[in-house]
């Protein structure tokens, strides 16, 4: 992720989509019948049909029943991505046994680099339980926009480029469905005392 101010924008956005779901939530419960009618959801997430490693289609269906814990980045990131899927990493390996409930999933912002030959590479880097997806450019677009991700193409000297990218950590439920996120600056310890706490 290359810094700037914009990267924050997508952010913000998710967060007050949270805060609106959370008020919208509160403004379900019904008076009187003293219960709560639990159908507030954020509008963060929904159904994907990408590429795996392995070159096979996946779908968001295929995690059904166990929760996904999910970071959008790039391959050739040379600083925020290969931490954030550290810190993922190491707060599986803390919370032991209960890390087989959690699908650990990259999504590449940068489709056009990120084949599935070298998402099955850069994976291996963080164990044998993450799964990388790829897709065409409007697959990921299409991915990108429903979990608001801001990631746009920065030209660098010599002709390649850099991703410009949000840079947000999701856990989404066994439903599919938005549980919590988290900002990449999260620590192992802490992200595993969520998972412990959320799973
Ligand atoms: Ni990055």
């Amino acid at each position: 992720m290359l810094r700037n101010r914009q990267a924050l924008i997508p952010y913000l956005l998710l967060v007050s989509a949270m805060i609106g779901g959370v008020l919208w939530y509160e403004s379900e419960k019904v008076p009187g019948l003293g219960r709560v009618v639990s159908t507030g959801q954020a509008d963060v997430g929904g159904p994907f049909r990408l590429t795996g490693q392995d070159g096979k289609s996946v779908t968001d269906q295929d995690f059904r029943g166990r929760y996904m814990l999910i970071y959008f980045g790039y391959s050739f990131c040379p600083d925020v991505c290969p931490t954030t899927l550290s810190v993922m990493a190491q707060a599986l390996e803390k919370i032991g046994g209960r890390s087989r409930q959690v699908a650990p999933i990259f999504i590449t912002i940068d489709p056009e680099r990120d084949t599935p030959k070298v998402l099955d590479d850069y994976m291996k880097a963080f164990g044998p339980s993450f799964v990388g997806l790829t897709g065409s450019v409007d697959e990921i677009k299409a991915v990108e926009k429903k979990y608001r991700v801001y990631a746009v193409k920065k030209p660098l000297e010599g002709g390649n480029y850099g991703m410009d990218h949000s840079s947000v950590i999701y856990l989404m439920g066994p439903d599919g469905k938005l549980v919590s996120f988290y900002d990449e600056a999260i620590s192992p310890d802490d992200l595993a005392k969520e998972l412990k706490q959320k799973i």
